[in-house]
């Protein structure tokens, strides 16, 4: 069942002007990100910019066809359609180093384009899930027109009942509060995976990177192996343990303890020594190994 989320009085505004990142973070939550598309306030409608954007590259074809014409703006289940533009697109992708090995899927993916870029210009295999089988029929054409319709499906579902463990790489253009519901499921894929989301934080997970482009911002994270328990290292010759804790990507330490800092992206650890010296190394089952020293998980957390 379709469920209206707009407020219906900004409906009319909506449909008429494209609406910004900034105006689509206006109906969310708790915007928790400095937007830098932000404007102080919305601008009359005759001012408002054209949205920019298009399947094929500047001048090509539009995102809709003759068997069905999207409105920018058009309700959604929990969000809007407004399409990421290209060049935001194209950095997303860039950022996250998507390959062909890469199983990409884009959560709400509207006419497609994300995960037709991925398909079309990484040589990875994609997926769009989205709610509107309109939006699902018209991804399937325009996948079908980019030549990618072997590589580049779409399913129609909800994306918070769809399963989408088998993914590499998830991008995202939602809202602030529909990442942080989100948030849990996302930490719990394969260490490693990436997560590119257009305009919109996860709260305290900070982002790994920030990427701007002149027309839109989006955010960066890898999902950090675990690392909580007690663990016994070996340096050189020397020895020690200690409880590592985590907070995303951070280990949170001991104070006054033998390791100042530590740091997880996917499977790969950093630490800085009390003396200042850098641990670097790799997550392989129970055993963080690096040159020259290894720790052994010899209590997992709680
Ligand atoms: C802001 S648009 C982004 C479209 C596309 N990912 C892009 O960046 O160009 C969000 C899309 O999510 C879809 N959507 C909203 N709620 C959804 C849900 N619960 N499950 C699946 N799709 C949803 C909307 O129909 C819309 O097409």
């Amino acid at each position: 069942m379709r469920r209206q989320t707009l407020p219906l009085l900004l409906l009319p505004l909506l449909l008429a002007a494209a609406p910004t990142a900034a105006q689509m973070k206006m109906l969310g939550t708790t915007p928790e990100m400095p937007d830098p598309l932000a404007i102080p306030a919305v601008p009359p409608i005759a001012e408002a910019p054209p949205v920019r954007y298009s399947l094929f590259g500047p001048g090509g074809a539009q995102s809709g066809d003759a068997q069905f014409q999207p409105e920018v703006g058009q309700a959604g289940k929990d969000v809007i359609w407004v399409p990421t533009p290209d060049s935001l697109v194209k950095a997303m992708l860039t950022t996250a180093e998507v390959k062909p090995t890469d199983i990409v899927v884009d959560l709400g993916s509207g006419d497609g384009k994300i995960a037709i870029a991925a398909a079309r210009d990484f040589g990875a295999r994609a997926r769009g899930i989205e709610f509107n089988p309109d939006m699902v029929a018209l991804a399937r054409r325009n996948a079908q027109r980019a030549g990618v319709a072997g590589k580049a499906s779409f399913q129609q579902g909800d994306i918070f009942e769809t399963d989408f463990t088998d993914a590499t790489v998830i991008t995202m253009y939602l809202l602030p509060s529909l990442n942080l519901k989100l948030r849990d499921t996302l930490l719990k894929m394969k260490p490693g995976t990436r997560i590119v989301s257009h305009a919109f934080s996860m709260g305290e997970w900070e982002p790994e990177r920030t990427i701007s482009t002149d027309e839109a911002t989006g955010y960066y994270w890898i999902v950090p192996a675990n690392l909580a328990g007690r663990w016994a290292f070996e340096v050189g010759s020397e020895r020690f343990a200690t409880e590592l804790g985590q907070q995303f990507q951070m280990v949170t330490l001991p104070r006054g303890g033998p390791l100042k800092e530590g740091r997880v992206r996917g499977l790969s650890v950093t630490f800085t020594r009390a003396n200042g010296e850098q641990l670097q190394g790799e997550l392989r089952g129970n055993q963080l190994v690096g040159n020259g020293w290894v720790a052994t998980r010899i209590k997992p957390a709680g």
